[in-house]
């Protein structure tokens, strides 16, 4: 049985809407995300999870519906609020899109910049600090083509953990790496948040990666939520679209 989340939740959407032209994209998307805890996302290809994670940052507003963080609205934000809403919301987008021109460094002090910092000494520490915490110390100077998979992976997490935020989103983290590194990279955004008890948001196609990271599932089907449960009731459900998900993608294993 779906265990109720017991606290009350980080994010709270209800009735969004949101359309790019005349393509609906979420059609009316009610969910909670449980505070401390990592909720997976699921769902095809164009299903609209990227566009649904953006929502939760500000990055997307709605055109009709609510967003809350804490019980707090995010429509009515103005960029200054929401500026300082992104310090404590990280987020590692799709493909990591680490900036090619830029060192890792770079990359990973861009957060910084971008709220003001100026302090070379400070945001040194900070980006050394980040980079420790991923588990890719002394890799500073490296230009992202010089990366493997994995280590870009790594990077995209430090800018994404800059701040120590109080919830992460992860878009696809496992996407393009082998079973082994993504098994690796799952296991160290777990105990990542776990140590912090960070509120984690994770969209992915990989059941591996679900099953290690996931305390909560929401799955997306044609811009509604068609489920919500824990890992066992998704694993366990009869839905016919969630069966042909799970078994296509690799449900057995
Ligand atoms: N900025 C945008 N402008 C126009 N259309 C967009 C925009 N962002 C997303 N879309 C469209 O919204 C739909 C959902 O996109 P989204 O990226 O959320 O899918 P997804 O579920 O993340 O898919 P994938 O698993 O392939 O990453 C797609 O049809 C996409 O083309
Ligand atoms: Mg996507």
């Amino acid at each position: 049985m779906e265990k109720k989340p017991t606290a009350s939740p980080f994010f709270a959407l209800s009735g969004v809407r949101t359309s790019f032209g005349d393509k609906a994209v979420l059609r009316g998307v009610d969910l909670t995300i449980p505070s401390g805890k990592t909720t997976v996302i699921l769902g095809g290809s164009g299903a609209g999870k990227s566009v649904l994670l953006k929502h939760l940052n500000g990055l997307i507003r709605p055109d009709v519906g609510s967003v809350s963080v804490n019980g707090e609205e995010i429509q009515g934000m103005a960029e200054k609020e929401l500026l300082t809403l992104r310090k404590r919301i990280g987020i590692l987008f799709q493909d990591g899109a680490l900036f090619d021109s830029m060192s890792v460094g770079e990359n990973v002090a861009f957060p910084l910049l971008e709220q003001g910092w100026k302090e070379s000494a400070e945001i040194d520490a900070a980006v050394t600090a980040a980079l420790e915490l991923v588990g890719l110390p002394g890799e500073k100077a490296k230009m992202p083509a010089n990366l493997s998979g994995g280590m870009r992976k790594r990077a995209s997490l430090a800018r994404a953990m800059i701040f120590h935020p109080e919830c992460l989103l992860c878009d696809e983290p496992t996407a393009g790496l082998d079973p082994i590194l993504s098994e690796t990279i799952s296991h160290l955004i777990r105990s990542l948040v776990r140590e912090r008890e960070t509120t984690a948001v994770v969209v992915t196609h990989d059941l591996g990666a679900m099953r290690i990271m996931a305390d909560h599932v929401i799955f997306l089907r044609e811009g509604t939520v068609r489920f919500a449960g824990d890992l066992e009731a998704i694993e366990a459900s009869e839905d016919e679209k969630i069966r042909e998900f799970l078994s296509a993608t690799g449900g057995g294993g």
